[in-house]
Parts: C-alpha cells; structure tokens; sequence
C-alpha cells in the first residue's frame, strides 16, 4: 500500500535539509546499502525500520561520515558531505545518537554533556543555554549531573546519549534504535521525547527494529530490507500495515 516516493519527497530544494541520492555503503567488497535515496524536509521526522541486519546503522554511519559511500551524494542543505570527515560533518550539523548509546560511563553526566557540545558547532555563548534546555527537557540527568554516567539505567543512558546530541544544536538529528533492549514502558517515554523534539522543529531521522511505534512518530516512513527500500509512505499508514510489517519485521 506503499505511496510513491515522488509525492511525499519535499518538492523543491528549498524545502530539503538533507538528502541521500543513490547511495552505497558496506564493508571492504561487501556492499550492504545498495543506492538508498530519501529526503528530509525542515522539521521533518523520517523514520526507516528494518529488521537485523537490513543495514540502518550501516546507513547512518554514512551520513554521518563514520562510513564511506561508496556511490552517491548527501548534501546537508547545499553543501555536499559524502567526502567530509565524520568530525566536519558534526560541525556542519548533523549528530547521532549511535546504537547502544554509547556514553563515557566512567565520567559525570554534566562532562558527558559538555563533550557533546564540544564536538558540535563551535558556539561557546549557547552553549549554557543548551545545556540548561537539555536538563528541562530530561529532568533525571539535572538531579543527576556529578553521577557517573555507567550508574544510570539504559533509559536514563538513552537520555542522556540525546542531550548529548542535543548539545550540538545539530540541524538534522540521527537516533540509532534508541529503543534498543529497554523495558516497554521507558521505550514509550524516550519516543514521546522523541516526539515532543519533533513537534519543537527539530529534524529527525530515526531508525528502528520497533517498526510500529517508531512509524506512529514519522511524517515519512520507509522499510529496509537488504540495504534497499521495499516500502515508502505516509509514517502513520505504514504503521497500520500489518501485513507489511509482518512480511519485513516478522
Ligand atoms: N563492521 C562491520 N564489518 C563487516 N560487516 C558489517 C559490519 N557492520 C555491519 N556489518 C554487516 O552489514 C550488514 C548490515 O548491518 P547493520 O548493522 O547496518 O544493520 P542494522 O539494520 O543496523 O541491524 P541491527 O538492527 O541489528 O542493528 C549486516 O550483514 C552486518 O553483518
Ligand atoms: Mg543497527
């Protein structure tokens, strides 16, 4: 029940952020993504679901530079990136939550969260004000600050690993299964984080296993199977479609 590509892709280049054209990626001879384009419009949530394997780090690796690609452009607003090292595509504006969200869990949250800032767009003044609407939006990292990071729980981690991200005021945001081996319930919570960033303006490209909730959030969804797109539409259509998500996600 998919809907072309052409009517939900933003229409001008005005309206893009970020786009990915014909892109390959894999490791040494194995390609693993194979010609992925999409688009993210200005305050857009993209969600891209695929199941083990189907290759969504791999591709948000990419974008932000960790991986090569090996065909393709990615242009972030009218500068292309593909090139770029992953340090100078963070600068440009483009963060990501990795998978697992890896924090430094030996150092305090309030250090993990400044080196968030510090590996972002240099801008010294805002970054107190970051900092200030990092710990508003996630109250348990404020009552936690001088805590090393290795003692909170997975959902406070995943927290922190996005105010790390949101340090950077990065222009477009990339979250790696930010659901990833957490209890139902804190899943719920960190989505409706998700969201609310979102609804603020914040462009997203979310990546996900949970196919169904992470849909439900996306004003543009896509499935990955095997490194290419076999579905596009409407996030809150695809979320419905059982027998799709069935036949990819199982
Ligand atoms: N560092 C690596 N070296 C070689 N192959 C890799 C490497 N990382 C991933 N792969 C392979 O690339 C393919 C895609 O992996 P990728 O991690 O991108 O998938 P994924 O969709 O993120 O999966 P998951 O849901 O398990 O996180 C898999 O076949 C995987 O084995
Ligand atoms: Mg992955």
């Amino acid at each position: 029940m998919s809907v072309s590509v052409s009517s939900l892709e933003p229409s001008t280049t005005t309206d893009v952020l970020l786009r990915v054209e014909g892109v390959s990626a894999g490791y040494g001879h194995v390609s693993v993504v194979h010609e992925v384009s999409f688009a993210i419009a200005p305050k857009q949530l993209v969600t891209i679901v695929g199941a083990n394997g189907a290759g969504k780090s791999t591709l948000l690796r990419t974008i932000s530079g960790i991986n090569r690609a090996t065909t393709g452009r990615i242009r972030l607003e009218d500068v292309e990136i593909q090139r770029l090292s992953s340090a100078r595509i963070a600068t440009l504006g483009i963060a990501q939550v990795p998978e697992n969200r890896r924090v430094f869990p030996k150092h305090s949250v309030l250090d993990n969260l400044r080196l968030g800032g510090y590996v972002g767009r240099k801008d010294k003044d805002g970054s107190a004000a970051r900092l200030e609407d990092v710990v508003e939006r996630f109250p348990v990292l404020r009552e936690r600050t001088k805590q090393s990071a290795g003692t909170l729980s997975g959902g406070e981690q995943q927290m922190l690993a996005i105010g790390m991200a949101l340090m950077a005021d990065p222009k477009v945001l990339l979250l790696d299964e930010p659901s990833l081996g957490l209890a139902p319930l804190i899943v719920d919570q960190v989505f409706e984080h998700i969201r609310a960033l979102s609804e603020q303006g914040r462009a997203i490209l979310l990546v996900e296993q949970l196919a169904q909730k992470a849909l439900a959030l996306a004003d543009v969804g896509y499935v990955l199977q095997l490194g290419r797109f076999v579905a596009q539409g409407p996030g809150a259509e695809l979320a419905k479609d059982r027998a799709l998500l069935r036949a990819y996600l199982g």
